[in-house]
C-alpha cells in the first residue's frame, strides 16, 4: 500500500516547477508520518532541479527545509505522537553503523547518507521524494523536534541553512574571542551570521552587495567588507581564525586567503567543484592555513542546534511564498534578490 501526494515537481534540467502526484510509502514500524506546512528554498534545490551537479533524477520534487506536524506514527515509534512539532533537514536515512554514523555524523556515512530528495530509498530503491509535496514519511532517527519557542514557518531554513553554518562554526570551536567571517549574504550567510554573534564571535561580512550592509549589521555582523573593493579587503588582512564561503558558484579564493590569521581555515560550504583559477598554495604554507569543507551536519547536533535556537530566539528572516511562485522565486534567488530565505507556505497546494 501506497499514499497518492501532491506536490510540485521539475521533470528535466529546463522545465518549470509543475503540479505533480506521486506515491509514498505506508509508515514502516518505526516511520513518523508528517503534514507539512512550511518548507524553505535552499540554493540546492536550484542547483537539482537545473541539474547544476549532475546525477539528478527527475521527476524532482525539492524541498529540504521541512517543518509540520506529526500525523501518526508507526508501530515501533516511541519519540513522537500526532500533533508534534517536528522538522525534516536534507537527509532521511543513512546506514547507522559505519564510523561515521556511530559517532553521530551520519552526513558523512560511509555507505552514502539517503538525500531527502534525489535519492534512492536504502530498503525498496524507491525514489525520495522532498518537501514541496503535502506528507512526507521518515524514519523516526531523522525526525527533529522544533522548540515550542519559535515561529514555525521561521524555523524552516533551520534545517539546512541553519545546521549547515552551525557544525562548522561548532567544528572549529568558534566562542567568545572568535573573529568570524562569512562570505555570501543569501540563506546559509544570514544564518552563518546570526550563530556566530549568539556564539560569542566577532562577526565579518564579506559581500559583492553594498546595500546589504545595514541588513548585515542587523542580522550580527560587526564589521562588512566589499568583496570588491580591494582597499576594504587589504584592511582585513591577517584578521580571521574562521571564514565560512556560502557562495554557490565557482570564484576566486585566493584575495581570501590574506585575510585569515595564523592558523586560519576557510571553509567552503556553497560551491562544489574544481577551483578556477588554482590556489596559491603560498599563503597556506607561510600562515600554517586551510581550505576545508563541510556539508550540513549530524542528526543530534542538528537538534543541538535547534535548541541552541530555541534558546536564544534565532530563528530565520523569511519571505512566505505560495508554492506557485517558486520558480519566480528561483528566479530572484539567481539574482541574489532574497531577503534571506523564501519559505513555502504548503496551505497554498490546497489553493
Ligand atoms: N555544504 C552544505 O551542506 C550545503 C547545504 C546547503 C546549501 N549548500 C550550498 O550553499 C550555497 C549557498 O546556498 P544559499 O541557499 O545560501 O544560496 P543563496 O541564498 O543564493 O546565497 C548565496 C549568496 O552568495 C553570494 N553570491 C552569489 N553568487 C555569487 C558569486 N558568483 N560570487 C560571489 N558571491 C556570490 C550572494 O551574496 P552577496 O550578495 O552578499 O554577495 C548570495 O546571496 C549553494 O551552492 C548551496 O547549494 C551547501
Ligand atoms: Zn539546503
Ligand atoms: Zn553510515
Amino acid at each position: 500500500m501506497t499514499m497518492n501526494v501532491s506536490g510540485y515537481a521539475a521533470r528535466s534540467s529546463t522545465d518549470r516547477l509543475t503540479p505533480y502526484r506521486f506515491e509514498r510509502r505506508d509508515a514502516r514500524a518505526n516511520d513518523v508520518v508528517i503534514e507539512i506546512l512550511y518548507c524553505g528554498v535552499c540554493h540546492s534545490d536550484l542547483h537539482t532541479v537545473r541539474n547544476d551537479w549532475g546525477g539528478s533524477i527527475y521527476p524532482v520534487v525539492p524541498g529540504h527545509e521541512i517543518i509540520g506536524r506529526v500525523t501518526s506514527v508507526g508501530a515501533d515509534v516511541t519519540g513522537f505522537k500526532p500533533g508534534d512539532r517536528v522538522g525534516v533537514g536534507c537527509m532521511v536515512d543513512s546506514c547507522q553503523h559505519c564510523t561515521a554514523c556511530a559517532e553521530g555524523l551520519e552526513q558523512y556515512c560511509e555507505e552514502g547518507l539517503t538525500p531527502t530528495y534525489n535519492g534512492l530509498d536504502r530498503h525498496d530503491k524507491l525514489p525520495t521524494y522532498g518537501g514541496y509535496s503535502e506528507n512526507i514519511v521518515v524514519s523516526d532517527k531523522f525526525v527533529l523536534r522544533i522548540p515550542d519557542a519559535l515561529d514555525l514557518k521561521a524555523a524552516a531554513p533551520l534545517l539546512c541553512a541553519g545546521i549547515t553554518t552551525w557544525s562548522p562554526l561548532r567544528h572549529w570551536n568558534v566562542g567568545a574571542g572568535t573573529n568570524v567571517a562569512v562570505v555570501g549574504l543569501g540563506g546559509l550567510g544570514h544564518m552563518a551570521l546570526k550563530l556566530a554573534k549568539a556564539m560569542g564571535a566577532h562577526v565579518t561580512l564579506f559581500t559583492r552587495s553594498p546595500s546589504k550592509e545595514p541588513e548585515a549589521r542587523r542580522l550580527g555582523a560587526d564589521n562588512v567588507v566589499l568583496s570588491t573593493d580591494d582597499a576594504q579587503m587589504a584592511a582585513a588582512h591577517g584578521m580571521f581564525d574562521l571564514i565560512i564561503d556560502t557562495v554557490p558558484d565557482i570564484h576566486d579564493l585566493n584575495p581570501y586567503m590574506p585575510s585569515l590569521a595564523l592558523n586560519g581555515t576557510l571553509v567552503l560550504v556553497g560551491y562544489l567543484g574544481a577551483l578556477e583559477p588554482a590556489l596559491n598554495t603560498v599563503p597556506l604554507i607561510l600562515g600554517r592555513k586551510a581550505v576545508a569543507g563541510s556539508v550540513i551536519g549530524g542528526i543530534a547536533e542538528t537538534q543541538e542546534m535547534l535548541d541552541f535556537c530555541g534558546e536564544h530566539g534565532i530563528v530565520s528572516d523569511i519571505e512566505v511564498i505560495k508554492i506557485q511562485e517558486i520558480n519566480e522565486a528561483y528566479e530572484r534567488m539567481l539574482r541574489s534578490d532574497v531577503r534571506y530565505r523564501f519559505v513555502i507556505d504548503m496551505a497554498s497546494l490546497k489553493a
